[in-house]
């Protein structure tokens, strides 16, 4: 390929780079995957209003997410398996994300562990979490992650039961993969992945293996899944986790104003607006057609961000526009990542802060924290009743 000019070439890269099982565990959605698709359907059916004979020369992009100071509004998701992609994926984007001034948030289901991550970067990053069955593990896990000086904790609420992924299922999704003919003949297309995963020790659930109990090996997320994620999982676990955990408290996966109400009352720092990335519930709305709902329900009282399709600048503007504080991508800096390590991330977020700031220029916008309504529109018609 020529020269990388958006995420999508970052995507064809990374497909051509990584095992098949990795590239289809990141580019897949569940069942159906029509909210996957939904997700970046509706950001892109957003139009947006032109503004001109502006003064745009300095333009401001600095804002904060979770009282903290970002480069741009836009953090890294938490991925499971990221380290898969990438030989020590995770301390890769997380150096990446503090060079460029952006959170990065390390996943429960992370190949490196969080003690990795505190070891090769300087800033705190945050922690997601998910509830598992055995509480001792939970409490150690959270007490590791505090060790680790992460600065939010990030509960994901959507997925104590795995929404089904017909390629997951149909590859063999493991970690490290499986010694099987389908999977040899498949590595040994990818002699550079193959390399890298063998010059490094974390090929396995690091924040998981010789840590849970009686844990020395867990090759599938969907395994452990099924045995350890607690689908009792209910609003007074995120009583009893707003008690025990002192820094910021994060619930991802909220899509209903009736659950982002409830949020609310429990006290939580902020919320994301997300359906996973369409892998959980085939068949829920897009995130961004829930967002502005959720916003007027609940915005005075906590931040709220959001996830879900975000592949552009454009698409990060349009949801701050719609009222999210902040964005998570996903997808969008793991191409990068399976492409080209640390400096692929850094190119995902470069292309995306370019995105973001000239789109912002081009309507007429020099501050990030001043984006309103009015930018966007659903129709072609650009509604004028909102002054800019
Ligand atoms: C886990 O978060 C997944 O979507 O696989």
């Amino acid at each position: 390929m020529g020269v990388v000019t958006c995420i999508e070439d970052l995507r064809q890269l990374a497909r051509r780079r990584i095992p098949r099982m990795f590239y289809d565990y990141v580019d897949a959605g569940s069942w159906t995957e029509s909210t996957y698709r939904a997700n970046r359907d509706d950001l892109a059916a957003l139009r947006l209003r032109q503004r001109v004979l502006v003064d745009i020369e300095h333009r401001r992009l600095q804002s904060t997410m979770l009282g903290e100071a970002v480069s741009m509004p836009v953090a890294l998701a938490p991925i499971g398996l990221s380290g898969m992609l990438r030989a020590d994926g995770e301390i890769l984007a997380a150096q990446a994300a503090e060079r460029f001034g952006v959170p990065f948030t390390l996943s429960t289901m992370s190949i490196c562990s969080i003690e990795d991550v505190a070891s090769h970067t300087g800033k705190p990053f945050w922690f997601q979490l998910y509830m598992m069955r055995d509480r001792e593990f939970m409490v150690r896990l959270i007490d590791r992650a505090h060790a680790a000086r992460c600065s939010a904790l990030v509960l994901t609420v959507d997925l104590q039961i795995m929404g089904q992924r017909h390629k997951d299922l149909k590859n063999g999704l493991s970690a490290p993969p499986r010694p099987t003919l389908a999977n040899w003949l498949n590595l040994m297309t990818r002699p550079a992945w193959c390399c890298r995963m063998l010059g490094t020790r974390r090929r396995s659930f690091g924040n998981i293996v010789g840590h849970a109990a009686g844990v020395y090996d867990t090759a599938s997320l969907a395994e452990w899944n099924a045995r350890q994620f607690d689908p009792t999982l209910g609003w007074h676990d995120v009583a009893w986790l707003r008690q025990r955990w002192q820094g910021k408290l994060v619930l991802k996966g909220i899509m209903d104003v009736g659950d982002a109400r409830l949020a609310a009352a429990a006290g939580v720092d902020a919320i994301v607006v997300s359906n996973h990335g369409g892998r959980q519930l085939d068949g829920a709305p897009s995130t961004i057609s829930v967002l502005e709902r959720i916003v007027d329900a609940v915005g005075h009282q906590l931040e709220i961000h959001m996830d879900g399709g975000v592949s552009s600048g454009q698409d990060v503007l349009k949801a701050l526009a719609l009222g999210a504080r902040g964005v998570f991508i996903g997808r969008a800096f793991l191409y990068g990542l399976a492409a080209d390590g640390r400096e692929g991330v850094l190119q995902s977020l470069t292309i995306i802060r370019q995105e973001l700031d000239t789109t912002m220029a081009l309507c007429g916008l020099t501050d990030i924290r001043l984006l309103s309504r009015a930018v966007v529109t659903q129709s072609t018609e650009v509604s004028l009743n909102h002054p800019l």
